[in-house]
């Protein structure tokens, strides 16, 4: 098919209306349909965190409690009267009430399980320049809590229920070093026993375990950003412009799949420039020319009701592969595919890590760019310096999802394992990225080559080859199910798929 009536075809399937049913998950047929959120989600994830703080040890348990979650206000945009950007919800308060309004609290009575939904009192002014606010009664319907009161009566609500202890939310995000910045506080909370160290750790512990209502979201969110990953890949070509696979990824989530977030800066880096594992940012925003030749690193991934994606795919701008180019794109392929293969309930992540690592430095060994024998090889961090991250981290709410590193548990320092954004055995029901990656990068080829005793395993002349090459990520998000792993992102990943993807 060409390219032209691939269009054309696109265009005719916006006019269908398919019902939700009809929706395949697994093909890359196009709708437009946004998907359907069903907030008992989250009547269900309060639940779950409901019974897990009943079960804490004794000492942290109090009879009269609550949880009480302050949600996320708008950022003005320095001293303007311009937000930042369209506003979206703190990711704990998402999870616990969905609510996509700022300025919102909630509560939850830990005695009766009943949730308490706080709203802004809006004025006059306020609809003068947004519309209607919407009244209470439909709040409590949409949003499916027990009660929804103004922010201005909370004290009265909590005191009524006899609420006597507060558990706010305050703690570290591993990925970040930063610490919550939305802990509850209002007028009035002094009259409260207030406990700031026991919800953070149980609600990490609740987000990191995905129940299926969120599952069946990823894989849908998962769903739309792979589509957009092949539309981008069968409209690039020599000649445009890295930003323009950044705004075809955007229109196609948006205009397909409903998604007006990106979970992240959009990484769309070609030639050298995929060499830097955050490329696209504020100084270098995706905007090199594609050259005929170049690899193209495209990092993306919408995200919906706050769910995220993140996935990476690595092609030819030119729809051919050279040799060079397919001897590093295979070695990434074969490590992401043996840690998937491998994937299952039990195993520590960690090893994973290393799994992917070895099996990078056994492809360049057979390729030539590394010699000598694998064991010598993984004792120098070798791999590393080629592929200088984590094999992958939690996904959900949060691209780095919560919960990578817990009970005061931290990084381990070596070249090879301090990247690493998780250290923990799988669970069925985690979503993580494997997303193994090969890189030149000055700054690391020259401390390597600086290393004689990694050095002696490198072969000059051909990483003098490879100099300015860029890199390659393979990017997949995946669950721990039972007796293994699902990869939820359906894109072309062979070379030959790739080659055929492009050139259909
Ligand atoms: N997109 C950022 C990452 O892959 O972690
Ligand atoms: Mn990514
Ligand atoms: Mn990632």
């Amino acid at each position: 098919m060409s390219k032209t009536n691939l269009f054309q075809d696109w265009v005719q399937s916006l006019k269908r209306t398919p019902s939700k049913s009809s929706r395949s998950r697994d093909d890359l047929s196009l709708s437009y349909k946004p998907y359907e959120i069903d907030f008992s989600m989250h009547v269900e994830l309060r639940k779950k965190l409901v019974d897990r703080m009943n079960n804490l040890p004794q000492e942290k348990r109090h009879a009269n409690a609550a949880v009480l979650l302050d949600g996320g206000s708008e950022l003005p945009k320095y001293c303007t009267d311009t937000t930042h950007c369209n506003f979206r919800q703190e990711s704990f308060f998402q999870y616990l009430f969905g609510a996509r309004e700022p300025d919102c609290s909630g509560a939850i009575d830990l005695s009766t399980g009943e949730s308490i939904l706080f709203v802004p009192r809006l004025s006059s002014e306020w609809e003068l320049w947004c519309g209607k606010a919407p009244t209470l009664d439909y709040l409590k319907s949409h949003y499916q809590v027990d009660h929804v009161h103004y922010q201005d009566e909370k004290l009265e609500v909590l005191q009524k229920r006899g609420i006597v202890h507060l558990h706010v939310l305050y703690g570290l995000n591993t990925d970040s070093g930063l610490y919550t910045v939305t802990t509850a506080k209002f007028d009035g909370i002094e009259a409260f026993t207030v406990h700031k160290d026991i919800l953070h750790p149980e609600l990490v512990e609740c987000r990191l375990i995905k129940t299926e209502r969120e599952l069946d979201l990823l894989r849908w969110i998962n769903t739309i950003s792979s589509e957009a990953h092949v539309q981008v890949m069968r409209t690039l070509k020599p000649g445009m412009m890295e930003f323009q696979a950044e705004s075809q990824f955007l229109y196609y989530c948006y205009m397909i799949g409903g998604a007006r977030f990106h979970a992240y800066t959009c990484i769309c880096g070609s030639g050298h420039n995929a060499s830097a594992l955050h490329y696209g940012h504020a100084g270098a925003p995706n905007d090199k020319v594609l050259k005929d030749g170049d690899l193209i690193l495209n990092d993306m991934g919408c995200e919906l009701h706050c769910y995220a994606s993140d996935i990476t795919c690595t092609f030819p701008v030119n729809g051919k592969f050279t040799k060079d180019q397919i001897f590093i794109y295979e070695a990434v392929l074969k490590s992401h595919d043996a840690v998937i293969a491998a994937m299952k309930p039990g195993v520590e992540w960690k090893d994973l890590h290393i799994l992917s690592l070895r099996v990078l430095g056994e492809e360049l060994l057979k390729g030539g760019l590394l010699v000598g024998d694998i064991e010598d090889l993984m004792r120098h961090h070798v791999p590393a310096y080629f592929y200088p991250h984590g094999l992958g981290h939690l996904l959900g709410l949060d691209v780095h999802d919560v919960g990578g590193y817990t009970d005061g548990k931290t990084r381990t320092p070596t070249k090879s394992l301090c990247k690493l954004r998780c250290d923990r055995a799988l669970e069925k029901n985690m979503v993580l990225t494997v997303e193994p990656g090969c890189y030149f990068i000055d700054a690391q080829l020259d401390d390597l080559l600086a290393n004689p005793e990694a050095s002696q395993f490198v072969s000059k002349d051909v990483l003098a080859r490879f100099r300015g090459f860029g890199g390659v990520r393979i990017e997949s998000d995946v669950i721990v199910v039972e007796d293994g792993a699902e990869n939820m992102t359906k894109v072309p990943r062979t070379v030959a798929d790739i080659e055929q993807c492009i050139s259909a």
